[in-house]
């Protein structure tokens, strides 16, 4: 049987960091993924430029049963860490906005980065090899990697979460964690576009495709960012961001013109020109079929001469404080992460290693850290990835 001293499952960017900072430590490693290439997600991400880190990653931007586990990792390997990295290899990349930094050429850049950082410290790459069985053997694992059994002093649980089944995505590493006894938070779709029933969702039809710059809120959290209707629901990136706190029953509230109080200039309007219909009124501020379907379902008839600062009041109320309850999520084959997972209190957070098998480690995506839209997922991946290579 072959022994090693790492074996990491997971070829994604938590296992990949893991496995350079282990390999560059001159630990023997073993990375294998049943995927046909590394990095499947990275290649995917960010439309194809992956959106590789966040300038302002902090711990505020995660979201945990134990908000103060991600401090310790982020802190050791920053987002600075890796554009130092990316900088090394010549990668050029530009931030979009809100801090995000994504490649100017290709997702690819980053996946080529790993393997040959990966080639240098010596990691051996193991494609279409999944992780069967795993038993507790002496004072390590034994893995079935599909049919061949492999003995490894440290074993690394990096095989991300339940998103995007057909990408590879198992919930394996949810079955390692109840194999060992240990704890799990209730997992869900999150960065996920939202749905509707058909009683929401018929007026809305019409403006599937239309984009408004909005902000969203569900109690206290709220983002700034863009809002699409779908012909499902809603989505975009504000959509998308609340979708992590959402859940079934609960109404967000959204701004559709944010900054801008539609009842004072509807006000003016009307001194300046009181012959206005409301509908065209409005569709100088909004999108014309939202404005039509805002004036339309406010049930206001006239010209703007005709309403009363009451009525206008009623319009900036369904503009910038519309309450919506979205029926649903478009579930996992759409959601960019998996909220939930290992629970962080049966972990040591400075180096990954489960606090009752010694050993045995998760990191990424798995664990119960989630991180918002905006290159914050990818920055968990590195820095959990990282301080587990410290450890191995
Ligand atoms: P990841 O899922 O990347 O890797 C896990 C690997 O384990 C997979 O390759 C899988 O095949 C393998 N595996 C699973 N079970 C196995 C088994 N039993 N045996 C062998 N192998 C197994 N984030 C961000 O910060 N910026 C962005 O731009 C984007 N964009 C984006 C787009 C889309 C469409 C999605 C779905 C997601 C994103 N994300 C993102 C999120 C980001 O991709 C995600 O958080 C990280 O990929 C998580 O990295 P991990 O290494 O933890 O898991």
């Amino acid at each position: 049987m072959q022994q090693v001293d790492v074996l990491i499952i997971g070829a994604g960017a938590a296992g990949m960091m893991c496995a350079i900072e282990a390999g560059k430590r001159g630990r023997s490693v073993i990375i294998v993924d049943h995927a046909a290439a590394p990095g499947e997600k990275i290649r995917i991400s960010g439309g194809g430029r992956c959106n590789f880190t966040n300038l302002n990653a902090a711990p505020q931007n995660y979201i945990s049963r134990n908000p103060h586990f991600c401090i310790s990792a982020l802190r050791r390997y920053t987002q600075r860490d890796f554009i130092g990295l990316v900088d090394r290899y010549s990668i050029a990349w530009h931030e979009k906005t809100l801090g995000q930094l994504f490649c100017d050429g290709s997702a690819k850049q980053i996946i080529d980065l790993l393997v040959t950082e990966m080639n240098r410290a010596g990691v051996e790459l193991r494609l279409r090899t999944s992780a069967d069985t795993i038993e507790k053997s002496g004072d390590g694992y034994v893995v079935d990697l599909s049919g061949e059994r492999v003995r490894c002093a440290s074993l690394v649980i990096a095989c991300g979460g339940k998103s995007i089944p057909k990408m590879g995505a198992t919930g394996f590493g949810y079955d390692v964690a109840r194999q060992f006894g240990l704890a799990l938070t209730e997992t869900r779709p999150a960065l996920v576009p939202l749905t509707f029933d058909d009683n929401t969702l018929a007026p809305l039809k019409p403006l599937s495709g239309i984009s408004v710059d909005a902000v969203v809120s569900h109690g206290k959290t709220r983002f700034a960012e863009a809002m699409l209707f779908t012909h499902r629901g809603l989505s975009g990136p504000s959509i998308l961001q609340i979708s992590s706190y959402w859940r079934e029953g609960d109404t967000i509230s959204v701004a559709m013109l944010p900054g801008t109080r539609a009842f004072d200039v509807l006000r003016a309007a009307r001194s300046r020109n009181g012959r206005q219909a409301l509908q065209t009124a409005l569709g100088e501020l909004l999108p014309k079929r939202l404005a039509q379907l805002i004036a339309e379902s406010s049930k206001i008839e006239g010209h703007l001469a005709d309403l009363s600062d009451k009525q206008l009041l009623a319009v900036e109320k369904a503009v910038n404080e519309w309450q919506v309850k979205p029926a649903g999520s478009e579930g996992y084959r759409t959601a960019e992460v998996t909220l939930g997972g290992v629970d962080t209190d049966v972990l040591d957070q400075k180096t990954m290693e489960t606090k009752s098998e010694k050993g045995l480690y998760f990191i990424g995506e798995v664990v119960d850290v989630t991180g918002w839209l905006g290159g914050y997922n990818f920055q968990w991946a590195w820095s959990s990835g990282w301080v587990a290579g410290q450890a191995v």
